[in-house]
């Protein structure tokens, strides 16, 4: 089969930013539905809400922002965030705010990264010996103080990115600690993810592993699986001497590979028993893309090869099933359907009716692999 034009799809998810920019006048996009095209809000962007703003920044690696889609305007309405006790800040705003500076030495991004960084290093647990999900994550009705799980492992690279720009030395070694902590208490020997555990508050041992929002307690979700390939890969690429991250980042992208069906595109759980009758998750699938690639970049020509094809294989899925390209489509272009929070009863009132949706972290991953496949952006900045 022919790789998908890149820089069509490409082009197709920016009319589709701008199409959100205008319809989006207060709030943050959370999760679209495709067949009416709205998109659900959230007031200050919840977990989700720097994905949106990251969206941009990416955007306007390729054009002149319209008004509207000005990354520092959307940047404001995340601000609240930093005030959150939430590992989960870690993701708001490395995509959020970090990227900004990144790509574009966006002082008042840097700002507001560094602000949140500090508040996720204030929020480590020298007993736990990690950050713990916090009071404000969003599984907060299913939490006590010693809960974890691998989505924080997003803390660490913002971090990371910390550490460096501002040579932050406690962002380091608070970074590296989590890294280790949550790689070693949530991926198991043959390289598959749990999502959560419930620790020892006196000592951080592990005291249950579990899940909020897989099948069961022992499945393996596929966005479990997706952040421990994405966060091990960014953690790896900002300090390769940390041989043992890429060690993670290697095994849970193998034995991603090795299980996903051969489309290409993962199910929202690998082991929901209803398989095929069940979700996909496209937004899961576009996080091991991008995981793919910088584990790709770091290994290199030779061994980076196979990584970077497999990654290729997914984007190439995930366009042609599920991004609508054409202007004339059925669905509104640029719109990345077949993502799906979680199946569980127990979801939250703002995720529960997204099955088969848009979630905007899927977006602005698909948008991250369609520009390093293309050559516009370099997987081993993002
Ligand atoms: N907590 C992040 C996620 O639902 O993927």
């Amino acid at each position: 089969m022919t790789t998908p034009d890149w820089s069509q799809a490409t082009a197709a998810m920016l009319a589709h930013i701008e199409a959100t920019s205008r319809q989006v006048s207060t709030g943050v996009p959370h999760w679209a539905d495709p067949v009416t095209g709205r998109w659900t809000v959230t007031p200050d962007g919840d977990w989700t809400g720097g994905a949106w703003v990251g969206q941009l920044w990416l955007a306007k690696l390729l054009r002149n922002p319209v008004p509207q889609t000005v990354p520092g305007r959307w940047l404001k309405r995340i601000r609240p965030r930093l005030d959150k006790r939430t590992a989960f800040k870690g993701f708001t705003f490395y995509y959020g705010a970090a990227l900004g500076q990144i790509l574009f030495s966006d002082e008042d991004a840097a700002a507001v990264a560094t602000t949140a960084a500090e508040g996720l290093a204030d929020l480590y647990d020298d007993a736990l010996g990690l950050i713990p999900l916090g009071e404000d994550a969003e599984e907060h009705c299913a939490i006590g103080t010693a809960e974890s799980s691998i989505d924080s492992l997003v803390a660490s690279p913002l971090l990371l990115w910390s550490a460096a720009v501002n040579d932050d030395e406690r962002h380091r070694v608070i970074a590296t600690a989590h890294a280790d902590r949550v790689l070693e208490n949530h991926v198991r020997d043959d390289g598959s993810v749990i999502q959560s555990t419930t620790l020892d508050p006196a000592n951080g041992k592990v005291l249950r592993s579990h899940t909020h929002k897989g099948y069961n307690d022992t499945s393996i979700w596929g966005r479990a699986q997706a952040w421990a390939m994405l966060c091990g890969s960014m953690c790896a690429l900002r300090q390769p001497e940390q041989t043992a991250w890429l060690d993670y980042a290697r095994r849970t992208c193998d034995w991603w590979l090795a299980n996903v069906p051969g489309d290409g595109v993962a199910y929202w759980d690998f082991d929901d028993p209803a398989i095929p009758d069940t979700s996909r998750d496209t937004a899961a699938t576009a996080m091991a893309a991008s995981a793919l690639l910088k584990l790709a970049s770091l290994l290199g020509e030779g061994e980076g090869q196979r990584y970077r094809e497999a990654a290729s294989r997914s984007v190439a899925a995930l366009v042609r099933g599920y991004l609508a390209v054409d202007e004339y489509a059925e669905y509104p272009q640029g719109m990345l359907r077949g993502g799906c929070f979680t199946r569980r009863p127990d979801s939250r009132p703002q995720d529960r009716a997204a099955d088969d949706v848009e979630l905007v972290f899927g977006s602005y991953m698909l948008l991250e692999t369609l520009l390093v496949l293309d050559g516009a952006a370099d997987a081993t900045t993002l």
